[in-house]
């Protein structure tokens, strides 16, 4: 097993740049599908969930090549309308093939993604949608299908909570059928934004992207494109609490300053300095870490996906900080880990009360989950002594040449086999 051994204590300091979004990255590649001729997508993220998302759409018989940061899809030669069990549980983003495959040949089978780690994650906004559009839909042994006759017909969908792969995944479905579709209560995530771009730059006619309210004209065909993915704000995010929490400075390049407005706001509260760049952004952590409260919410709120990262910096705050999860039911595992580092936290359902102390120390901890994971990186860096991270498949799910990029600005990090078995908790 390998982990990763984090000795603590060294203020970052120097320049990093951010990859392309990962969560922009696996949608923009479902939609490829869509397409009649090849998409070149440009500053794809060499991920263990983008490799996943290419060798699905390499089992349906497109053919995918990478070359440095560009993938290239080919759609001709589609001949496979199934998702199988082995890649949608690895991967719960391959249930985004729903949408562009029933689109363009109006037939899907893609196993139940089921729940995962931090919640159960239903997908019955992604299915209403599809019925709205006049899709079939059955279940059988753990598979769901989708069927329409013709083409789909363009419909209102109003969404019972703006979720971010139901909306992407109603949207592509959406782009090729009769008629005039409006999702109500969309997301409004700038992945969202990224992939309505991408769709209209092969010929879709989607407005209102980024707003709650989309509306998506019906097109009879979609071309091949050339698109660039937009920057990851959560591994910007990363970058940012890591300034915050070692007392470094950072400079943060290819990043765009809306997208982390929600991060920097937080991150000012809680004392760290922040200076903004024509390309960039640079993160001054202060000695002093005042404690915040922080809800999470969908776009423009405070995102989910960085809470585990600014708790590890609420450890060290001079006083008391609550956050409030209210996005995903079970977003608090890498809690416990950080308790074993020294942190005084505790929880109750959805609010986690961070007590800050003045110093976390080393421990043998285990990544939970990905963004969990980053937030063990993230306190080993600012504890005093040795941390041995465990599980970190996961964190190579999400960040690109993370180690390298943490030891460019001086940490001390090495990745090492491990050869005790760890078992999980
Ligand atoms: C995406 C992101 C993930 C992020 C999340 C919220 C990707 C690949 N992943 O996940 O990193 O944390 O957005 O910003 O982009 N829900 C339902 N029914 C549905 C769909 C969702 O109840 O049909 C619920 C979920 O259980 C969850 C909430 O809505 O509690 C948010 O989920 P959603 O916005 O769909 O997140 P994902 O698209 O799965």
């Amino acid at each position: 097993m390998e982990k990763l051994v984090i000795r603590g204590g060294v203020p970052l300091a120097g320049k990093v740049r951010i990859s392309g979004a990962k969560n922009a990255v696996l949608p923009i590649i479902t939609a490829a599908i869509l397409a009649k001729d090849t998409c070149y997508i440009r500053g794809v993220p060499r991920l263990a969930d983008v490799d996943a998302m290419v060798q699905l759409l390499n089992h349906f018989g497109l053919q995918c090549t990478w070359n440095g940061d560009i993938v290239s899809i080919d759609a001709v030669n589609l001949n496979n309308f199934e998702a199988p069990y082995e890649h949608v549980s690895r991967l719960r983003a391959s249930f985004l093939v729903m949408g562009p495959l029933l689109a363009r040949y109006g037939h899907a089978r893609v196993s139940l993604p089921g729940g995962c780690k931090i919640g159960t994650r239903p997908i019955d906004l992604h299915l209403k949608g599809f019925m709205c559009l006049g899709a079939e839909i059955s279940t059988e042994k753990g598979y769901i299908e989708a069927k329409v006759k013709g083409r789909l017909k363009g419909a209102r969908v109003y969404l019972d909570f703006p979720s971010v792969g139901a909306t992407e995944n109603i949207m592509m479905a959406a782009v090729l059928a009769e008629g005039v579709t409006s999702i109500e209560n969309a997301a409004e995530e700038p992945e969202i934004v990224d992939l309505a771009n991408f769709l209209n730059s092969m010929g879709a006619k989607i407005s209102g992207a980024g707003t709650n309210l989309l509306v998506i004209e019906g097109v009879s065909s979609l071309k091949g494109t050339d698109y660039t993915v937009i920057p990851d704000r959560v591994e910007a995010g990363t970058f940012m609490v890591a300034a915050a929490i070692t007392g470094g400075d950072i400079y943060l390049e290819n990043v765009i300053i809306e997208h982390i407005e929600p991060i920097i706001a937080k991150l000012e509260e809680t004392g760290s300095k922040v200076i903004y760049y024509e390309q960039g952004i640079r993160v001054i952590g202060q000695e002093k870490i005042m404690p915040v409260d922080i809800r999470t919410l969908p776009y423009p709120g405070f995102p989910t996906d960085m809470q585990a990262q600014i708790s590890s910096l609420l450890t060290k705050a001079e006083g008391t900080s609550v956050i409030t999860e209210t996005i995903f039911e079970n977003r608090f595992m890498h809690t416990k880990e950080l308790a074993r580092m020294g942190a005084d936290i505790s929880v109750e359902g959805r609010v986690a009360v961070i007590r800050g102390v003045r110093e976390i120390h080393g421990a043998q901890v285990q990544a939970t989950d990905l963004r969990g994971g980053a937030a063990l990186i993230l306190a080993g860096l600012a504890a005093r002594g040795e941390t041995e991270l465990y599980f970190i498949h996961h964190l190579d799910r999400g960040y690109e040449r993370l180690e390298e990029k943490f030891c460019g600005l001086g940490a001390d990090i090495i990745r090492a086999e491990d050869l005790k078995k760890v078992t999980i908790a």
